[in-house]
């Protein structure tokens, strides 16, 4: 199998590299081609579509598997077009492709496809009602894979977090360094994931022919400083950081963004479970586990 990874070098991608090595040959793509940790990639440019259908019949996958976004969300409110292209446009080529060629897809979608008014967790055939470019740019891109016909898995997932990359653990973390105090938004409420478990799911569900939208998330919830004040402790106990800064909980109204966040975006797994016999982990044991990797090596080995 031949197997078609854009976003090698992003969070979910980079983890799915590895994991999907064991079920065919992994042609990953970056943006720019560039080297990952001394291996090379392919480029691939998602924001030009005639890129995408030149690389894809010159490649002939049997799999794209489709991490690459544009996720920059607060951005994404004055780069509108470059966020429809490759969110929306890129997979509905992607999808085109996979009609003619019969080739399967895997893509990755969000949260924040739904308002965020709810007190119980979203199901995947609750109505979406995204607030912000990113998140409705992220929707069409479902919708055109799932309207082309094509063979395809849909994971919305949400909160990602990894060792590599940008993202809230890791600004956490520096922050820590230089802040005695930090205030973190404490009613936007969800499920922090791990991208390696993102991966491990892909892996485990890629030989079942079962198709659809499925949500993928860690189990449990928290809020953005529930988050932090976790980071905070596993961090002090591993000693990756002296000590930990004070978390003082604020309102979203106290941390004004260009592109509105849901308040409860906590998803309903029991589809992804159910279909795929897969138990999710809790977010406090995965962050754990993702933490201790961290560790550096020196330390480790005592
Ligand atoms: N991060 C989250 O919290 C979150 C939450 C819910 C859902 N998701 C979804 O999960 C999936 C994976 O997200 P992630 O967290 O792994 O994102 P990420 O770490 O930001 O990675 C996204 C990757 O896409 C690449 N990319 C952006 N523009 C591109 C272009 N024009 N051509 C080719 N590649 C391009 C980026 O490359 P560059 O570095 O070169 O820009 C980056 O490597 C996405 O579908 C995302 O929408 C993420």
């Amino acid at each position: 199998m031949k197997i078609l990874l854009t976003g090698a070098d992003g969070q979910v991608g980079y983890e799915l590299w590895r994991s999907l090595q064991y079920f065919g040959e992994v042609i990953p793509t970056t943006r720019k081609g560039k080297e990952i940790n001394g291996l090379p990639t392919i480029a691939l440019d998602l924001s030009d579509m005639q890129d995408i259908e030149k690389k894809l019949n010159a490649i002939q996958p049997d799999l794209i598997c489709n991490a690459a976004a544009y996720t920059a969300v607060d951005e994404a409110e004055s780069n509108q077009e470059l966020a429809h292209k490759i969110n929306a446009d890129a997979p509905a080529i992607f999808a085109k492709y996979a009609v003619i060629s019969d080739t399967k897809v895997i893509h990755y979608s969000t949260d924040y496809v739904f308002s965020g008014n709810a007190n119980t967790p979203w199901k995947e055939d609750d109505e979406c009602d995204p607030q912000g470019v990113y998140a409705h740019t992220k929707l069409l891109g479902e919708q055109a894979i799932i309207d082309s016909g094509c063979q395809y898995k849909i994971f919305r997932t949400a909160w990602v977090y990894s060792q590599r990359g940008n993202n809230f653990l890791n600004t956490m973390l520096r922050l820590a360094t230089d802040k005695e105090q930090l205030n973190v938004v404490d009613d936007q409420i969800g499920s922090p994931t791990w991208a390696h478990s993102i991966a491990m799911v892909t892996a485990l569900t890629l030989k079942n022919p079962a198709e659809g939208l499925f949500h993928l998330t860690s189990s449990g919830k928290t809020s953005w400083s529930g988050f932090a004040r976790r980071i905070f402790s596993i961090a002090e106990k591993l000693e990756l950081i002296s000590n930990s800064p004070i978390v003082n909980g604020i309102t979203t109204s106290q941390y004004p963004t260009p592109a509105k966040r849901p308040n409860y975006s906590v998803l309903d797994c029991s589809k992804l479970k159910e279909t795929f016999e897969i138990r999710m982990p809790n977010w406090q044991t995965n962050l754990q586990l993702c933490m201790q990797n961290m560790i550096p090596n020196k330390r480790k080995s005592n």
